[in-house]
């Protein structure tokens, strides 16, 4: 366990608290990701795709009407509830995590899964296992989008504080790498602007090198077809600020 009161990290981060933290992750951002995805991952509106830590669903509402179907899963309520208020009946949002998914094996064209949504379990054996998970639900030459930091970056990171306001609220976060643990730390305080405190929490992922993703990668039937290091299809070098591996599961 990773907090103070036992709970792990990503299930108390992700509450109504997420979308003041992490604001700039807006819908035009998403947008640009989701025209990257339909390109890279030939999207059509034949296929069905499963959007891996969907979140509030900001990408599912520019992507559900160009494809057959999406369907959204995450482990946040308070998330997917948000999710609901502004996607269409049509979209499927489904609780759960991503260490056991409730889809029948082969049942996806694509699978998303955008903005570091990788990398939170202490224990190697079940991020490996949300990697296979993904090959299992999709079908032989589906596609796998996978969005991660630049492990290079992270690694450089010893000490970062930085101070923000958004509306009423100011927002501390200290990031630094553990080197121990192989983890990229971010404690995050949230006050309000006179300075009541509100919520404090610590995000912990793990830093996996390209090699070591790319053999959890291959160990699951998915071969990597491209690599970039932004959403401009730039080529993943040691200073792009993101890894993104598009993946095929082998025929
Ligand atoms: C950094 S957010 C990204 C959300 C979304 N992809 C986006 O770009 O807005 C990570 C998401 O993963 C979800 N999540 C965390 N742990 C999970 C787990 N074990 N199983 C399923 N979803 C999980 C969180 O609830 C959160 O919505």
């Amino acid at each position: 366990m990773n907090s103070m009161d036992g709970q792990e990290w990503y299930i108390q981060a992700f509450d109504e608290w997420y979308p003041i933290v992490y604001q700039h992750r807006d819908d035009k951002e998403a947008q640009y990701q989701v025209d990257f995805a339909i390109s890279e991952l030939n999207l059509k509106d034949n296929c069905r795709v499963l959007d891996l830590c969907c979140g509030y669903g900001r990408h599912i509402k520019y992507l559900n009407n160009k494809v057959f179907q999406v369907v959204g899963y995450d482990l946040s309520l308070y998330l997917l509830n948000k999710a609901k208020e502004f996607l269409s009946n049509k979209v499927f949002l489904v609780k759960g995590d991503v260490r056991n998914l409730p889809f029948p094996s082969e049942c996806f064209d694509a699978v998303l899964n955008f903005f570091t949504s990788f990398g939170y379990f202490k224990e190697h054996k079940d991020n490996v296992q949300q990697i296979e998970q993904v090959s299992c639900v999709l079908k032989s030459g589906g596609r796998f989008l996978f969005d991660y930091f630049n492990p290079i970056q992270a690694k450089k990171i010893h000490d970062v504080k930085t101070e923000r306001e958004f509306k009423t609220y100011i927002i501390k976060e200290r990031r630094w790498y553990d080197k121990e643990n192989k983890e990229i730390k971010k404690s995050i305080c949230i006050y309000s602007k006179d300075r009541c405190f509100e919520k404090s929490y610590l995000e912990s992922v793990k830093v996996y090198t390209f090699d070591e993703l790319s053999e959890m990668f291959s160990r699951s039937q998915l071969q990597i077809k491209n690599v970039y290091g932004n959403y401009n299809k730039e080529k993943f070098t040691s200073d792009s600020p993101r890894l993104i591996i598009i993946g095929v599961k082998n025929e």
